[in-house]
């Protein structure tokens, strides 16, 4: 899983950022490409400035990503940082620049070779998300706002984390390690799928039973994976491997049951599938959070701990009239085209 690097001919190695994760008005510290008929084209270099006028433009031209190269992706990754450290920046500006630093980071956590450096570089990244929303409530409600909607398919992590650390926030108050293990969690549930083949992970049509049962190992392939990792903590550690287990027993891979689950996967559960519910996948339009809270609320009794939902569903009040299938599943892209109007 992870960004595609892009590859011109002379094998210049590349990575995406979306247009709006430009600073515009200023000088910008790394150069931009566009890509042409195919190709990365030079669009601004390293010390231009592009203006809100020229990149609303791109944008309203259907334009999704610049390409930077690679070797500079330590500068690209400053510039967001100097934005959340300017105290001049809004709250706003801050989270979404957290945020396109998370995304961008989290491409390494599954393209790392070593499974101890990706738990290294998520404690990091879990630790600064941390920080950000410790000081501020709004702060929590600016994260939540900036899904990326199938712009990356490794999204899901660092939106799943978010969503783990608000809820966390609303259950335990700032109590720091609480809100670490819910961020690891959620940064971390689906670690397992390193596991999986991409060709797999990837399939836009119905999977095979067979195709089924291997998706459905990676809570165990992740546990497995983090045996490597001895200092992570065990809530963590669990949510990883429990987070598709369901309150009333119906859920994988050892059909546990009420509290034989921990607390911290229950709430990286929820998280999970609120995050397949609202964003945009191949098959099905982003549900908005009143629709895919009343849905999840459907699923009730029996899916997810009602109290913890309940902290979760506060938020929110809106009725809609969607419904899914029984057999629903986060994992996989087809299994929401299921939702039926009723
Ligand atoms: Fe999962
Ligand atoms: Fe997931």
């Amino acid at each position: 899983m992870g960004a595609p690097a892009s590859k011109s001919k002379n094998e210049k190695r590349f990575f995406e950022v979306r247009l709006q994760s430009v600073v515009t008005g200023q000088p910008i510290n790394f150069d931009l490409f566009l890509v042409v008929s195919g190709k990365p084209l030079l669009f601004r270099k390293q010390k231009d400035t592009l203006s809100e006028e020229r990149l609303r433009s791109l944008i309203q031209h259907g334009g999704q990503k610049f390409l930077v190269p690679e070797e500079q992706r330590v500068l690209y990754l400053q510039s967001l940082k100097s934005m959340v450290n300017n105290p001049d920046s809004s709250e706003e500006t801050k989270s979404k620049y957290i945020k396109e630093s998370a995304y961008l980071h989290v491409n390494d956590l599954f393209e790392k070779e070593s499974v101890a450096e990706t738990v290294k570089d998520a404690e990091v990244l879990v630790s600064e998300m941390v920080d950000f929303v410790s000081d501020d409530v709004s702060a929590v409600a600016n994260l939540m706002q900036l899904s990326r909607h199938d712009y990356y398919t490794y999204n899901h992590c660092v939106d799943v984390a978010v969503y783990s650390i608000a809820l966390a926030k609303q259950l335990y108050g700032n109590n720091r390690e609480m809100l670490i293990q819910a961020g690891l969690g959620g940064l971390l549930h689906d670690i397992g799928k390193r596991k999986i083949d991409i060709q797999l992970i990837n399939k836009t049509t119905k999977l095979t039973q067979e195709e089924w049962a291997e998706m459905k190992r990676h809570p165990e392939y992740g546990k497995e994976l983090l045996i490597e990792v001895p200092h992570i903590p065990e809530e963590a550690r669990r949510a990883v491997y429990e987070h598709h287990e369901n309150h009333d027993g119906t859920g994988y891979p050892h059909k546990k049951r009420g509290d034989e689950v921990c607390e911290l996967s229950k709430l990286v559960s929820i998280a999970d599938v609120f995050d397949a519910l609202t964003t945009e996948r191949s098959y099905h339009k982003a549900m908005s959070p009143n629709e895919a809270l009343d849905t999840m609320f459907g699923m009730q009794p029996g899916k997810f701990d009602p109290d913890i939902f309940e902290v979760f569903n506060k938020r929110f009040d809106k009725k809609t009239n969607l419904k899914l299938l029984s057999d629903f599943d986060p994992c996989h892209a087809v299994s929401i085209t299921k939702i039926e109007k009723k």
